[in-house]
């Protein structure tokens, strides 16, 4: 297959490619990136003879049309993709998220090209701690940040596309990735690099907010499921069920750096926080067989802090400016 896989030198986007080559080496893989400050082409330097990258912008309607055409399929993973940022300036969000999808989808739509839309459970908005449904492909859309807003745009947008142009698309929309080639921006690589900086790590609010962790792995293994047996039109909801508030997930890492289990801060908390996140992912798993592999959170997380202390060249250029920009929003020790 010939892919054109957008955001390809961020972390899920680098993660799939990385994959592909190894579980698909008969697919062609061009990269479309405009490697903004969350993009690193480096991600990319152990598969560079294997891939074509082209610096760009998914919201250049003539590029986007010209890549598109030569194309099977196209992953669209390029977003604007932390919700912090999206609370200091939404407006880049507007336009890589909805304008970019716009983008695409009218290329897609031309060329008849198979389309796959990366997307999120927090266009799903949140749970309470104790509520027993969790985020199904029926669920109402109620987003609460300009991020997740800007993703269920995109996400209707797919539908529109879909059911009103014939366009060939799937939409799959995951819960919190983890593991390698993630900005330290993020919560789990924030706090590992902050622990190998001997810097407590940092915790929003009370700390008692749920993400469902998965996998980066597991997550492109289900995109590859649903790009190859998928019903076109349909949306599957991407979870592992690892389900664990952000105190446990600081108490591991502490663990694993053998720390004092209360070696952490309690921080400013982010504005309108979701409180829970949590997949139900029966669809993906009876219609289309696909199972997570990384069971075990625990030994998943090690190895990621493995990786972070193995490559600190990849993530030290970045740190020092995160940390910046995390002051100059606010935050403050509580
Ligand atoms: P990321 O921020 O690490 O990477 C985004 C990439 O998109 C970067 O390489 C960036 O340079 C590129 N990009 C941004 N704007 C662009 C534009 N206008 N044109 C071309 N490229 C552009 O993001 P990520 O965490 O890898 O997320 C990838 C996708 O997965 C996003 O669509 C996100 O909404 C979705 N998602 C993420 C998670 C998660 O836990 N990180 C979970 C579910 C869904
Ligand atoms: O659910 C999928 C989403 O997961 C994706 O759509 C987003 O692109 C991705 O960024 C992620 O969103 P979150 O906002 O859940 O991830 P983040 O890593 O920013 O935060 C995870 C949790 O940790 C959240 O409850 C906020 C908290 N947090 C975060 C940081 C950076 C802290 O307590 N301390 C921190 O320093």
């Amino acid at each position: 297959m010939r892919l054109l896989v957008t955001g390809g030198a961020g972390f899920i986007g680098a993660n799939f490619v990385h994959r592909t080559i190894a579980d698909h080496p008969e697919s062609t893989i061009t990269v479309l990136d405009s490697l903004t400050y969350a993009g690193d082409r480096t991600s990319l330097d152990p598969v560079a003879d294997r891939i074509d990258f082209v610096h760009g912008d998914i919201a250049d309607l003539d590029l986007v049309d010209e890549l598109v055409s030569g194309v099977d399929a196209v992953v669209h993973f390029a977003a604007e993709s932390h919700n912090d940022n999206s609370l200091n300036d939404p407006w880049p969000f507007v336009q890589t998220n909805i304008v970019g999808t716009f983008s695409l989808l009218q290329a897609v739509r031309r060329y008849d090209v198979r389309y796959h839309h990366i997307s999120t459970d927090e266009v799903y908005g949140d749970l309470s701690l104790t509520d027993p449904e969790r985020f199904h492909e029926q669920t109402p859309y109620n987003p609460s940040s300009p991020y997740s807003a800007t993703k269920a745009s995109s996400d209707m947008l797919v539908r529109a596309w879909t059911r009103s142009f014939g366009v060939r698309a799937t939409i799959s929309n995951c819960s919190n990735n983890y593991g390698p080639y993630q900005h330290v921006e993020k919560f789990i690589p924030r706090q590992i690099t902050n622990l190998i900086d001997g810097i407590r790590p940092r915790l929003y609010g009370e700390g008692r907010n749920v993400r469902d962790w998965i996998h980066v792995d597991d997550h492109n293994t289900a995109v590859w499921a649903i790009l190859e047996r998928g019903r076109i039109g349909q949306t599957y909801l991407i979870g592992a069920d690892g389900e664990l508030d952000n105190r446990t997930v600081v108490g591991l890492l502490l663990e694993e750096f053998g720390r004092p289990a209360d070696d952490f801060d309690f921080v400013t908390d982010r504005a309108g926080h979701d409180l829970r996140y949590a997949i139900d992912s029966t669809l993906l798993r009876t219609e289309l067989g696909w199972t997570p592999q990384y069971g075990d959170f625990r030994s998943g997380l090690a190895a990621t802090v493995q990786w972070y202390r193995d490559n600190e060249s990849w993530w030290r250029p970045r740190k020092a400016a995160t940390e910046q920009m995390y002051v100059s929003q606010g935050e403050k020790r509580l």
